[in-house]
């Protein structure tokens, strides 16, 4: 999507001076990430790592509703992006001059959302002199483990399990990769959050369903395991919603009860997930799990992968709880990856609601240097 015409005309125009200057051996960039509910920013120093990041949830703001507005979403982006920004150069003990390249979100998500951290991130950019780069949020996921003090070794297999996306990605380096398997329904984090309201949980029902499963009985209830008697990797968790809201009208109208379908339902996402986890070691031969995305935080699924790597001789690295979830870390560090091989985003503002992973290039890979969100 594209912000006025003369506005891209004026921004495509103006002379940059960074189009033309050799790339820089070590950079500090400032991630945006606003793809959907919550404001994150940092700063990430390819010599030093992570510098600072900071966070706002828009939680509170959307709970009433029960889900996320998208349009008070995008407002409460624009309120809180800068301050954050502000915060973050402060606590790193920086100025924005120091800044050497911007990184944002540019899809996919909300596209209102996603137009206020591109459009801050242009702006910030072109007043500064510097470059931009327009980051998948996906790719920011996968690569969120990279933070990490042991960051896993390429190549190897990432479940990218979110509130939009569920997926099994074969990953050879940054920018290489092949989705081995999809949802072809609902997204994990998506098949949380619409069981936790068939419970009465709320929004953000994720969390809250996995703190209502530690008290129950995973076993009381049979749950089917979807899409694992038949050969492939792909997902569907709608027919495992259906059955959960079958048994909550049929079963539920005691805390003991509900708890027992919460564990059920977490032990059967959880239980297929790790049968297509060994499924796409053994396919591509890797010797490296990642899990990433917010279900990623979900400590079930944690332990079980990492039980099923002690078995079968894979390491299993996931990013620390606050880097599952949505973040401005991993928007730092991915497009530090690609503005440090001088690529950068030409000069418009856009993004895009959706944006297929495997059309993403090697960092640099790409003609001249330059992308579009849409590379
Ligand atoms: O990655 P993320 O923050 O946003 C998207 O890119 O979608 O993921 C949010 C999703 C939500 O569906 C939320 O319910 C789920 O991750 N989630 C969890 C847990 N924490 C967050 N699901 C299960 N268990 C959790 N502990
Ligand atoms: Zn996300």
């Amino acid at each position: 999507m594209n912000l006025p015409a003369s506005f891209g005309f004026l921004l495509k125009y103006a002379p940059f001076s960074f189009l033309t200057t050799d790339v820089a051996l070590t950079m500090l960039i400032l991630g945006i990430e606003t793809s959907c509910d919550e404001t994150g920013v940092a700063l990430y120093d390819s010599d030093q790592g992570l510098l600072s990041h900071a966070l706002h949830s828009q939680v509170d703001l959307h709970a009433e509703y029960g889900g996320v507005v998208p349009e008070t979403a995008s407002r409460d982006h624009v309120r809180k992006l800068l301050p954050l920004a502000s915060h973050c150069l402060a606590e790193a003990g920086l100025d924005r001059t120091d800044i050497d390249g911007v990184a944002y979100t540019a899809g996919p998500g909300l596209i209102g959302a996603l137009l206020v951290g591109a459009s801050a991130g242009r702006a910030l950019a072109l007043a500064l002199g510097k470059p931009a780069i327009a980051v998948h949020h996906m790719e920011g996921h996968l690569l969120a483990p990279m933070l990490e003090p042991e960051p896993p070794a390429f190549p190897f297999v990432a479940l990218l399990v979110s509130g939009g996306h569920s997926m099994l990605v074969e990953v050879r380096e940054v920018g290489r990769y092949r989705v081995l398997g999809e949802t072809l329904d609902d997204a994990a984090g998506e098949a949380f959050d619409k069981t936790a309201k068939l419970l009465d949980l709320g929004y953000p029902g994720g969390p809250a369903l996995a703190k209502l499963a530690e008290k129950g009985n995973p076993e009381r209830f049979d749950f089917p395991r979807p899409m694992t008697d038949r050969p492939g990797l792909d997902f569907s968790f709608s027919g495992l919603k259906t059955h959960t809201r079958n048994l909550v009208l049929a079963q539920a109208d005691d805390d003991a009860t509900r708890a027992d379908i919460a564990a059920g339902f977490q032990r059967a996402v959880v239980e297929t997930m790790a049968i297509k986890c060994r499924r796409a070691m053994k396919a591509t031969r890797a010797r490296q799990l990642v899990i990433a995305g917010g279900v990623g935080a979900n400590l079930e699924l944690r332990a079980t992968l990492k039980r099923e790597g002690e078995k079968h001789g894979w390491a299993v690295s996931y990013p620390r709880l606050a880097f599952c979830t949505d973040n401005g870390a991993m928007i730092a560090y991915a497009g530090c990856q690609r503005l440090l091989a001088g690529e950068h985003t030409d000069p418009v503002i856009e993004a895009r609601a959706r944006w297929p992973l495997d059309s993403l290039a090697r960092p640099g890979a790409v003609s001249a240097g330059h992308t579009g969100a849409t590379a």
